[in-house]
């Protein structure tokens, strides 16, 4: 629980014209490719190889520095994390894509604000959790790398409690919780009550067009019978529509963002809850500084 004591830090942010500006963005995708030590490739199964690949559980990084930290050094505390969630991979149930007119950035800073549900998602995301979340929210940040935590409603815990039942799922961990795990630059993991995990990925396009593509992993039992697969299969084709949905909102909001940024007249203020968006801010400025 944050105390307010304090105020928060100020985070050197950086300027609109990582947003905006194509040069900026050509010189800023070069030095993700050349001076970040890992970066996201794909999950177990999607056919890549090669001696630069390293696995964490049935994620895959490659390897783009020689003198790369290990894997799961670069991964921190997050290691266990997509390790915990790996299981839940041998169960693919739906993939989509939405291309945003905006910058990869701002999709990233939309999905770390932890005041995202309440704001973006006021009727979808935000009632599944708990009323009280500030109280139950719980962040932990190590490097440019981070997981939010937050605890369901009642009746939303109450509902996976049942489709877990009659569906026979899998979980990878028994908690009544939201969890977002974000892995510097471009990969989060969203999880729901340890049973079902929606693996996104950030793609640049252009300095205003991205594409963030998903994918859902809904765990059954090996053993579950006809009747739970059956049930199973009507819940993934409403679970993949409320994915989509749910996107769709988030996807006016961040072009007004990439269009409002260009008009921005100073750097930003990052409140307490808001530390996640710093840190990957202070990551890419001191990748850039290189160049
Ligand atoms: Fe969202």
């Amino acid at each position: 629980m944050l105390t307010y004591d304090r105020g928060p830090p100020r985070r050197p942010l950086l300027s609109p014209r990582w947003f905006t500006d194509p040069t900026a963005h050509a010189v800023e995708q070069d030095a993700l490719a050349r001076h970040l030590p890992w970066r996201y490739a794909g999950l177990v199964g999607d056919g890549i190889d090669g001696d630069d690949i390293a696995a964490c559980g049935d994620f895959l990084f490659r390897r783009q520095m020689p003198d790369a930290p290990s894997l799961a050094d670069w991964l921190g505390p997050f290691t266990g994390d997509l390790l915990a969630r790996s299981p839940a991979l041998d169960s693919p149930v739906a993939r989509d894509a939405v291309e945003f007119a905006a910058n990869w950035k701002i999709l990233v800073e939309n999905t770390l604000d932890d005041f995202h549900g309440a704001s973006v998602h006021p009727q979808t995301i935000h009632p599944a959790v708990d009323a009280d979340w500030r109280q139950h929210l719980t962040t932990q940040r190590a490097g440019p790398h981070s997981r939010s935590s937050w605890k369901l409603a009642d009746d939303t815990a109450a509902w996976w409690g049942k489709l877990l039942a009659r569906g026979a799922l899998r979980r990878f961990a028994d908690q009544d919780r939201y969890e977002h795990v974000f892995i510097f630059p471009d990969l989060y993991v969203a999880s729901f009550y340890g049973t079902m995990v929606i693996v996104h990925r950030v793609v640049p396009l252009a300095v205003d067009r991205s594409r963030l593509e998903w994918r859902t992993f809904l765990p059954g039992a090996a053993s579950g019978d006809a009747k739970a697969a059956s049930f199973r299969r009507g819940l993934v084709a409403m679970l993949s529509a409320s994915a989509r949905q749910v996107i769709e909102e988030d996807r006016p909001l961040c072009e007004q963002v990439q269009v409002a940024r260009a008009a921005a007249t100073g750097p930003g203020i990052l409140g307490w809850r808001e530390q996640r968006i710093g840190d990957v801010h202070a990551a890419l400025a001191q990748l850039l500084e290189t160049e």
